[in-house]
């Protein structure tokens, strides 16, 4: 039996999962890593932990299934946007600042300025955002000069990981989009805006497809891991691409809804298209030739689990949201606005807070956790109507996955605001599955990303638009406006 390897650096650990040439999860190992806070705004990782973390995994995996010779290709996935800097010695010259570092505000505002804002989002697909890579490089010359004079290689997470394994410095398109020094529309990065920026173009590493070969593993990491020197490990992808190759997301029509701590909601796009203000992210798809619309809340299950863990620590999800059958759709009035960590789509604005409007008297606990539920669903719409209204056009099929989907009422809420079927994707091993799909092309057991898919994700449950879909209208109307009415109170909250 032929076997495949997906690996995983994410924030909270590193993952190696082992499938079958069917798809069918053989085993899986994680070794959480800690993250950094030292300043308010910052989160670092340090990549040795990554590593050994990784190393770990893999050789557990392996001691499990005696599966080394039969891994036809391995793929990396991870969180994106992430910068790791190396020297002239491949040395790491300091922890990696990651996705939701929110430092660099003043190095997006020196962005933006000198590229100017339309033409950015023409070229990178993107607004400068704070967790992005390129203001990460901006911050480190400003702010450490003797760290920057010494770089000499800039890697994404997942990459440093490939690193460890080939000696390859090379990433794929996908997380590659995500640095905001990628042409996206050409897929090969962007000379003007390395330019403009000043940034040596010699510091990046090579691009890949995410099914494209980029190395094999070399005697020194097959030594470290108990892999087959040899084996060949594909570009793979930033996690939100490999989470969507991992439920199907890889034509257009089939959208990727993701409710995790952040709810992600990811549209395939067959050529390159931006939308004009940025608030959709405009990447590179994993699947070659392909591109993506993606519009990220930051607060999605993170929100009910603050609720939960906030006013209510007895109760387990389950029978919390079900309470909520006990409050009527659109929750009497009472709106929660999900903003708890900030927001990125549609409103980019680190200072955008929580809010319930409309308490009364009359409102019970089922009336406040309908609305969590709710307010998340009208979110998660804001970011839909964007890709409705945008060139990724029709949605015929969205596949939804991660902790948020498990609640059968969250489902049909969701199901009800955004106006669409939900199709529950198995996806328990999250990006890392997608990362095996990707190997699995890369090294010859399916011919394209599709026919991995086809073959691979296991869909369950379909949950169709109810008669109750219009009773949100109303209330989703109102959310709408909330954010525009409340962003000054919210700003002057910050400076108190
Ligand atoms: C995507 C993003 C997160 C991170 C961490 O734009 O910021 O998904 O990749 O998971």
């Amino acid at each position: 039996m032929r076997t495949l390897l997906g690996l995983d650096v994410s924030t909270t650990g590193s993952k190696a999962l082992l499938i079958d040439e069917r798809g069918e999860v053989i085993a899986s190992h994680t070794v959480p890593h800690p993250l950094s806070q030292p300043f308010p705004l910052w989160s670092e990782q340090n990549p040795a932990d990554w590593w050994n973390g990784m190393v770990t995994s893999i050789r557990t995996v392996l001691e499990k299934t005696g599966a080394a010779e039969t891994i036809q290709a391995i793929g990396l996935t991870g969180q994106m946007h992430g910068l790791v800097c190396l020297d002239e010695q491949d040395n790491v010259l300091r922890p990696a600042i990651l996705w939701n570092d929110q430092r660099t505000q003043a190095e997006c505002d020196e962005i933006t300025a000198t590229i100017g804002a339309s033409r950015l989002i023409q070229l990178t697909g993107n607004r400068a955002l704070t967790g992005f890579t390129a203001p990460k490089i901006l911050w480190v010359r400003k702010h450490e000069p003797d760290v920057y004079a010494r770089i000499r290689h800039i890697l994404l997470p997942k990459d440093y990981i490939r690193f460890q394994l080939t000696g390859e410095y090379a990433t794929d398109l996908a997380d590659g989009a995500g640095m905001l020094l990628l042409d996206v529309a050409n897929r090969r990065w962007s000379q003007a805006v390395l330019d403009e920026l000043n940034i040596p173009a010699g510091w990046l590493p090579k691009v890949y497809e995410g099914p494209q070969v980029t190395g094999v593993v070399s005697e020194r990491a097959a030594a470290l891991t108990g892999l087959k020197a040899g084996t060949p490990v594909v570009g793979g992808g930033g996690d939100q691409a490999a989470q969507a190759v991992g439920v199907g997301a890889v034509q257009p029509g089939i959208v990727a809804l993701t409710v995790g701590t952040s709810g992600v909601v990811f549209a395939p796009l067959a050529s390159y298209a931006y939308e004009p203000d940025g608030r959709l992210h405009a990447f590179c798809h994993a699947v070659p030739g392909q591109w993506h619309f993606m519009g990220v809340m930051l607060s999605a299950a993170g929100s009910l689990q603050w609720y939960r863990d906030t006013l209510a620590p007895q109760e387990d999800f389950g029978k919390l949201t079900e309470e909520a059958r006990n409050a009527p759709p659109g929750s009497e009035g009472l709106i929660f606005l999900p903003y708890l960590t900030g927001e990125r789509t549609p409103h980019p604005d680190p200072l955008a807070r929580g809010a319930f409007v409309g308490l009364t008297a009359r409102h019970t606990r089922a009336h406040l956790t309908r609305a969590v539920l709710e307010g998340v669903a009208f979110g998660l719409r804001d970011s839909f109507e964007l890709i409705k209204a945008s060139p990724a056009g029709l949605i015929n099929e969205v596949r939804v996955s991660g902790g948020g989907a498990k609640s059968p009422l969250w489902r049909q809420i969701m199901a009800d605001v955004l106006g669409v079927p939900l199709v529950v994707a198995e996806a328990i091993e999250g990006a890392a599955y997608g990362a095996a799909l990707l190997a699995g092309v890369g090294g010859g057991v399916w011919p394209d990303v599709q026919t991995a898919a086809r073959a691979a994700v296991k869909l369950g449950e379909r949950v169709e638009p109810d008669e109750a879909a219009g009773a949100y209208e109303g209330a989703y109307q109102l959310y709408r406006d909330l954010y525009p009415m409340l962003k000054p109170a919210f700003h002057r909250q910050a400076s108190l």
